[in-house]
């Protein structure tokens, strides 16, 4: 029986891989400008980490994760997002110690949950992460969400929206608690048993149930904004002001709840807008946590940050038809002429590789036309031909293909004239 990819799961093939390196390398270089440096940790953890992180009463928690024992009993969960990880690794290595807050830090990798596979959604899906932890300014905030537009923007995408709201702090949170379990009681009997379990347990759950989505108590739910202290209201106030100032478009939505309990204050997500975009429109997910540190064991550190998918930020460039400008040129392609000048046609392809041109050579022992075709095929800039005669006078010809010119050179002229003709080509 042939062994077939897990579900939810995807090879990234070449031709598609470098479209994953285009993209973490643009995400990487506007981490560097705005100061954030990469963590990475590691891909399992102890379970604990998310059901106190992420939240026991969460989707992610009760149903989506990938969870084993190791050898010694011990319950270990694949990561199923960063921001646990990153809050654990702030505690562990004591950042709240260092002098500059916030410890401004991104990441990029694999993140798994048992989620069912549809377009947008995987089981193992990358997510670029950033996280800036220490500091609760609503600046802080505003610079977190320009900075997840930033990579979308960089890449051309147009037809994305910000949504903004606010979760409060823990005041408002327990008011609101009260208002949606006087609101959802009389009626929830009528809901799935998640929500009936939801109810006493974090009530706002029920606002992201994928079963009872529909249900028209939810449209009617009381909203988290009439709930906000004076203190969380004059917060989110600030956020929109420093959006407003440094234009960044942005729409409120009450009803945004965001499907992590670790969120107070500002949540926000990045949705496509595009019509070739699938039924899941959220491209990037964040917020603010004040609390995930010190629940961590940590002292009290205010956080904010976002999570994208490199999954459907590609799918959201196909949607607009936006193409990367990927390099795949190849400087040098080495015919040999006859068997005999094999080690000097793989001396040649070595010494360009070293002087910085991509460089090729044929392994087929194909025919001196044949090698003319894989070069033309590759759309090869210069063709270097050596022929055992020529070789005997220490000497091979360089073809530039792009004018059809050739000449014979000395073989101890051939990087200098290799970088004399494309250092020509680049100025004419
Ligand atoms: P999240 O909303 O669970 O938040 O996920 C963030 C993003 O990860 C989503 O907007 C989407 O792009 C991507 N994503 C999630 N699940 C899948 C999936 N099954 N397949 C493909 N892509 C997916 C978080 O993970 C938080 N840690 C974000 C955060 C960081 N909040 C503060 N800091």
């Amino acid at each position: 029986m042939k062994i077939q990819i897990p579900r939810g799961t995807v090879d990234i093939m070449p031709g598609e891989s470098e479209k994953w390196q285009y993209v973490e390398h643009v995400a990487q270089e506007i981490f560097k400008r705005a100061r954030y440096s990469e963590i990475r940790t590691p891909i399992f953890e102890h379970t604990e980490l998310f059901q106190k992180g992420v939240g026991d009463t969460t989707d992610i928690v009760t149903k989506e994760m990938y969870t084993f024992n190791d050898r010694k009993e011990r319950s270990m969960t694949l990561r199923p997002e960063g921001t646990a990880s990153v809050a654990r690794a702030y505690v562990e290595h004591k950042l709240f110690g260092q002098v500059n807050q916030p410890a401004k830090l991104f990441y990029c990798g694999p993140m798994f949950r048992y989620e069912r596979p549809q377009k947008g959604r995987q089981r193992q899906f990358v997510q670029i992460g950033a996280e800036a932890i220490g500091v609760q300014d609503p600046a802080v905030d505003a610079e977190m969400m320009a900075l997840a537009l930033s990579i979308y923007q960089e890449l051309g995408l147009k037809e994305i929206k910000l949504v903004i709201n606010s979760l409060g702090d823990k005041t408002s949170r327990l008011a609101h608690r009260e208002a949606l379990i006087a609101h959802f009681k009389p009626s929830i009997h009528e809901f799935c048993s998640d929500c009936q379990t939801r109810l006493e347990k974090n009530p706002l759950r029920i606002l992201d149930c994928k079963v009872d989505h529909a249900h028209p108590l939810i449209a009617t739910a009381p909203s988290i904004i009439d709930f906000l202290t004076d203190e969380s209201l004059d917060y989110y106030t600030q956020v929109k002001r420093h959006l407003d100032v440094i234009e960044v478009p942005y729409v409120e939505d009450a009803t945004m709840v965001r499907g992590l309990d670790y969120y107070n204050h500002t949540t926000f997500e990045i949705m496509s807008e595009s019509k070739g975009f699938g039924a899941i429109t959220t491209l990037c997910g964040g917020g603010r946590y004040n609390g995930l540190v010190e629940e961590l064991g940590g002292p009290a550190s205010p956080g904010v940050g976002f999570a994208m998918s490199i999954e459907r930020l590609l799918a959201a460039l196909a949607a607009e038809e936006i193409t990367l400008p990927i390099a795949n040129h190849l400087d040098v392609f080495v015919v040999g002429v006859g068997e005999a000048v094999s080690p000097i046609t793989l001396k040649l392809t070595l010494a360009a590789r070293k002087a910085g041109f991509t460089a090729e050579r044929d392994y087929l022992s194909k025919k001196v036309k044949g090698q003319f075709k894989t070069a033309d095929r590759e759309n090869a800039r210069f063709v270097v031909v050596v022929g055992e005669e020529e070789l005997a006078e220490g000497l091979i010809v360089i073809k530039d293909m792009t004018t059809g010119t050739q000449e014979k050179i000395a073989m101890s002229d051939y990087i200098a004239t290799l970088q004399k003709k494309q250092h020509e080509g680049e100025t004419n």
